[in-house]
């Protein structure tokens, strides 16, 4: 053969694996509001970026007729491709073909990237859209799914793993995203579960939809399973190329550092407090405040409101921001707000990327059903992560500071660096209210009108305790700060604490209350 021909069957054997399943099972696809995988692909890499590998790669599967099946690319596309120009590597699998289940080849074509991710030192990012198992294959699609998990276990903390849900993901097959840093799902496009409506209904005997049991908004809201929401997949991939441009590469890297930008002027920080310490604000405004150009690119939104976790820039430096919420719940913690911020704690010690802790918060959440649910264990997720944490650390007290909470946010006593209060800071056991209820009840009591003795021993108590100056005169605080001064000195915590170097007991590794 010449040149020319092997180049002619080279192009033609390209564009026939390009079709994928076929026109009818793409049309399904589109008809179901769905990119195809190589679409996806595209939208999310840098023009002309994507390599492609293993196009040629076929299955192996011998029963059930389907040595006679010809499965393109087996129901999967990888390769590498820049983001912003920093190159990652990723896979796609194609529900057009055989419903993207995974098969060995399959898995072996993931498994390849994952490899080479891990080797490169590059994030990856994988997208899901399959029916699970491929049945066929038996337990070798069993063995591929071991091999993913391997992976992911091993390439966590070392490189960032996105996983992107479109479309089912099934079975044990979503436990390769669980193991992920950062899942983002699709508004009706997305459906996770481990056992769907069908067995359900066998074994219950309930009926549920999809959507209800396993659907975009469940995963953020209720499960915390997903991390990201997105109403359509461009939006989606607008988030994983925000979220690629603000983490480094890999943990032996810091992210890139950007020109610095001041925080816009319509968030005014003397304004967004009130003066009433019972009154709620939304702690957004003053991170928005605080960070470079007033932006947050907030995570896991929707699920445990009463914590908030994103990252921001201060002078251009990628920094994570772990925040109470007064405006829901007070800003308690509670064993899912635990569970949300530790994760993120651990993402940036891993990452190298500072984490400043705003702190206006009553406490641990009381009640039966936090107890039963274990807020012993999951609190103990916060102390852990923060202690744990070899990054900058820097802690700002805005209003309460109480009890465990107190500790728990990244007080100096788990190592914090700094830690910073404004006036309006109240660290004390607990709150006026139930501290003059416990400590002056008898005078409360005995008082001719207990109702005004009790609001004076209140007024005494807040003038004794719930204060940033006791804790400021025994140093567990390092300055008392003007709420417009925040930004100026977290920039020089910042600097001061680029060359951090502390070193921690060795150890394989800690037994965190998982
Ligand atoms: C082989 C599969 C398949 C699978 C789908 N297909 N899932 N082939 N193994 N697991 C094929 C279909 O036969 C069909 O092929 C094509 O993909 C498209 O599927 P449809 O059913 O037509 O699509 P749709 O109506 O959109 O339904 C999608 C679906 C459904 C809800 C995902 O296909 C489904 O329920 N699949 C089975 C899901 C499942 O139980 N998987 C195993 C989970 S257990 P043709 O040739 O007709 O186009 C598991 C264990 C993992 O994954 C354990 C890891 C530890």
């Amino acid at each position: 053969m010449s040149l020319k021909r092997n180049i002619q069957e080279l192009r033609e054997r390209k564009i026939e694996v390009q079709k994928g399943g076929g026109d009818k099972a793409i049309e399904k696809q589109a008809a179901m509001g769905k990119l195809t995988a190589r679409e996806r692909i595209l939208a999310i890499l840098d023009e002309n970026s994507f390599h492609e590998y293993d196009m040629f790669v076929s299955h192996l599967a011998r029963d059930f007729n389907m040595e006679k099946k010809i499965l393109h690319g087996d129901g999967v596309i990888t390769g590498t491709g820049t983001i912003h120009g920093s190159p990652i590597c990723i896979y796609a699998q194609d529900f057009t073909v055989a419903g993207g289940s995974l098969g060995l080849m399959h898995a072996r074509k993931i498994t390849k990237i994952m490899d080479h991710a891990l080797k490169m030192r590059v994030p990856l990012i994988g997208i899901n859209d399959s029916g699970g198992a491929r049945i066929q294959e038996g337990v070798n699609s069993l063995a591929g799914y071991g091999e993913i998990f391997f992976r992911n276990t091993l390439a966590s903390g070392v490189i960032p793993q996105l996983s992107v849900i479109l479309g089912p993901c099934a079975g044990g097959a979503v436990y390769s995203p669980a193991l992920t840093d950062f899942v983002f799902v699709v508004e009706n496009i997305s459906k996770m579960f481990i056992t769907g409506p069908s067995v359900i209904k066998t074994v219950l005997g309930e009926e549920i939809s999809m959507e209800e049991l396993g659907g975009a908004r469940v995963h953020c809201e209720t499960a915390g399973n997903a991390h990201f929401y997105a109403k359509n997949e461009q939006e989606c991939f607008d988030q994983i190329k925000k979220l690629i441009e603000l983490i480094p590469r890999s943990n032996t890297e810091k992210a890139k550092r950007v020109e610095t930008k001041e925080p816009r002027k319509e968030y005014n920080i003397e304004e967004i407090v009130p003066e009433n310490a019972r009154l709620p604000y939304d702690i957004k405004d003053v991170i928005r405040s605080i960070a470079d150009d007033s932006e947050f690119f907030e995570i896991m939104e929707l699920y445990a409101p009463n914590i908030v976790i994103g990252f921001g820039r201060l002078d251009g430096q990628t920094c994570g921001f772990v925040a109470n919420q007064p405006k829901y719940l007070a800003g308690v913690l509670d064993c899912d707000s635990s569970d949300k911020a530790a994760r993120f704690i651990r993402y940036c010690d891993s990452f190298n990327i500072p984490i400043i802790t705003l702190e206006d918060m009553p406490g641990y959440l009381p009640g039966v059903d936090q107890e039963h649910m274990g807020v012993i264990r999951h609190g103990a997720k916060i102390l852990y992560a923060y202690s744990e944490a070899t990054v900058p650390k820097i802690t700002v007290i805005i209003r309460k500071a109480y009890g465990g909470g107190y500790i728990a946010m990244n007080s100096r006593h788990l190592r914090a660096d700094f830690v910073f209060a404004w006036p309006t800071a109240e660290i004390a056991v607990m709150g006026p209210e139930g501290a003059a209820n416990i400590v002056f009840r008898k005078e409360i009591q005995e008082a001719s009108n207990p109702e005004a003795m009790r609001k004076q021993k209140i007024e005494e108590y807040k003038e004794k305790f719930a204060n940033p100056f006791v804790a400021a005169a025994q140093g567990y605080i390092d300055e008392v700060i003007e709420p417009t001064e925040t930004r100026s000195m977290l920039l020089h915590a910042l600097s001061v604490a680029e060359n951090k170097s502390v070193s921690m007991p060795r150890k394989k590794h800690g037994i965190p209350p998982f």
